[in-house]
């Protein structure tokens, strides 16, 4: 069976996208497409042409001929929305380039629709129309997700449209699947992850040289791992929106990113790091979500982790995210997280999906939509590491130690380098204490005479399974 010639003109005018050719020389577009006689491969429409949208187009058209053979369905890249249809591009693409997303929503021969534009609005709006329209949309998208992860969902349900996430979370570990399927049947107890390339690179900088975090910030924009404006970034609002993602599938409740507590690496200092180091720990920036018998708790902040921990070893740009649960025990996913390369990988593989349950049946993300239950951050429990500056005088010890006493807080260790000065440092882990506590010590420290100030307060632990130890 040959193609209808018009389908073949069509597609070279698209930008010469190559037809699908059966192994057996024959001009059959799939196998099962013999039906009808005429190509009905599926057509995609891609909203946004940047780093990920370029890269998952030139893969879709390459490998055309081999994801055909795959699946037995093929996949045609119709239409591009983009900003602005003047910028330079590969001259293959420039057919297929619109202005206008009407060209894609309301096509009614597109039948997934890949946003690839990043942002909320108006993201969220075209995703929402494709799904009321009953397409599929697969997304890189975590702000939407997180914002409106269960709204998409629900109408996902209700008009058979399935919405697929896998590049939202940790760029190309496909970390959403294996959540939602290969590890649905563990009772999970934790879910720790370094999920935000940027600020991993500077910690690991700062680890590796001692550079300042301005520094290790320069070069990051440098390499271009980091924005101009890094300030979601920095201040962990990425890594709040990927973890509230990745709890909510894996704990069963919907997990409102607003209600993620979040402290950013801004603060942290060479120092800390230096002190760190000695305590044979190192700083990352960890997203955590653990079950207790109380319910979720869910953070995420600059944590000392024991060189021991699986994550401790994970540097520079890569995304790890570690998984604990019954009866699978540990798991540590590692690879990198952001990037064309890597995130594309990830698009792909969900439009290979929605090209396959096209085939074969649907298949559903339901992101939950009741809320989770968390514990009350005064209720969390961590160990803490504390560097304070006080005077260099008889007693002062005493008083800090005084201090934790009164707030019910044991220490684990206290270090305090000679000094020369009329000032010292002394930098302190406590054991494992509730965040109500650790703001009582704190404010009676604020308090008292012999303290001049507090310098950091780092967590100092992810949880009972890889404990910090001096
Ligand atoms: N880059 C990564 O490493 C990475 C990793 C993980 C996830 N992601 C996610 O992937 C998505 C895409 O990221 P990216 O880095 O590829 O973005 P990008 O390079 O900034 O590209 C954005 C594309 O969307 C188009 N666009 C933006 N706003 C538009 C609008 N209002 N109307 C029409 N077109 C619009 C732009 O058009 P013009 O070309 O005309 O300007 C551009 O082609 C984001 O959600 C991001 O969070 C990216």
């Amino acid at each position: 069976m040959s193609y209808p010639l018009e389908d073949i003109l069509a597609l070279r005018r698209r930008g010469g996208a190559r037809p699908y050719r059966a192994p057996d020389g024959s001009a059959t577009m799939t196998a099962n497409n013999l039906r009808t006689g005429r190509w009905t491969g599926l057509r995609i429409g891609v909203l946004g042409l940047g780093t990920v949208g370029q890269q998952v187009v030139e893969v879709l058209d390459h490998e055309r001929e081999l994801f055909a053979a795959r699946l037995g369905e093929d996949i045609e890249v119709a239409c591009i929305l983009v900003r602005d249809t003047d910028k330079p591009r590969p001259e293959v693409l420039r057919g297929r380039l619109t202005c206008d997303p009407e060209d894609i929503l309301e096509d009614e021969g597109i039948e997934v629709v890949v946003e690839l534009m990043g942002g909320f609005e108006p993201a969220h709006r075209y995703i929402a129309e494709a799904i009321r329209r009953g397409k599929t949309v697969v997304t890189a998208n975590k702000e939407v997700i997180a914002r409106a992860g269960p709204e998409l969902s629900a109408a996902g349900l209700r008009s058979g449209a399935d919405l697929l996430f896998e590049a939202a979370v940790a760029g190309g570990i496909p970390i959403i699947r294996s959540l939602q399927e290969s590890l649905a049947g563990n009772r999970l107890q934790a879910i720790h992850g370094i999920v935000n390339g940027t600020t991993n690179f500077i910690l690991s900088r700062m680890h590796q040289d001692g550079s300042s975090l301005e520094e290790a910030l320069r070069e990051a924009q440098g390499r271009g791992y980091a924005e101009a404006d890094p300030s979601d970034d920095l201040d962990a609002v990425d890594s709040a929106r990927k973890i509230s993602i990745l709890a909510s599938l894996a704990f069963g409740g919907w997990v409102d990113v607003e209600r993620v507590d979040r402290i950013g690496i801004r603060a942290i200092s060479a120092l800390d790091v230096r002190e760190a180091k000695s305590l044979g720990a190192v700083i990352k920036l960890i997203a955590r979500a653990e079950a207790t018998p109380e319910g979720l708790a869910l953070g995420v902040s600059p944590t000392l982790i024991p060189q021991t921990h699986p994550l401790a070893d994970v540097s520079g740009a890569q995304n790890a995210v570690y998984v604990r649960g019954e009866p699978i025990g540990e798991l540590l996913f590692e690879g990198p997280g952001a990037g064309g390369p890597a995130t594309s990988s990830a698009v792909i593989g969900d439009i290979l999906d929605a090209a396959r349950a096209r085939r074969v049946g649907g298949r559903s993300i339901a992101l939950p939509h009741e809320p989770a239950a968390l514990v009350p951050l005064e209720a969390h429990e961590h160990a803490y590491y504390l560097r304070l500056r006080v005077r260099e005088e008889a007693g002062v010890l005493a008083a800090v130690a005084q201090a934790f006493a009164r707030a019910g807080v044991s220490l684990g260790s206290v270090h305090q380098p000679p000094s020369g000065d009329s000032e010292a440092m002394i930098s302190l882990v406590t054991r494992p204490a509730q965040r109500g506590q650790l703001e009582r010590v704190r404010e009676i420290l604020r308090a008292e005479r012999a303290v001049v100030r507090e310098e950091s307060c780092i967590l100092a632990e992810i949880d009972g399974a890889h404990g910090y130890e001096r």
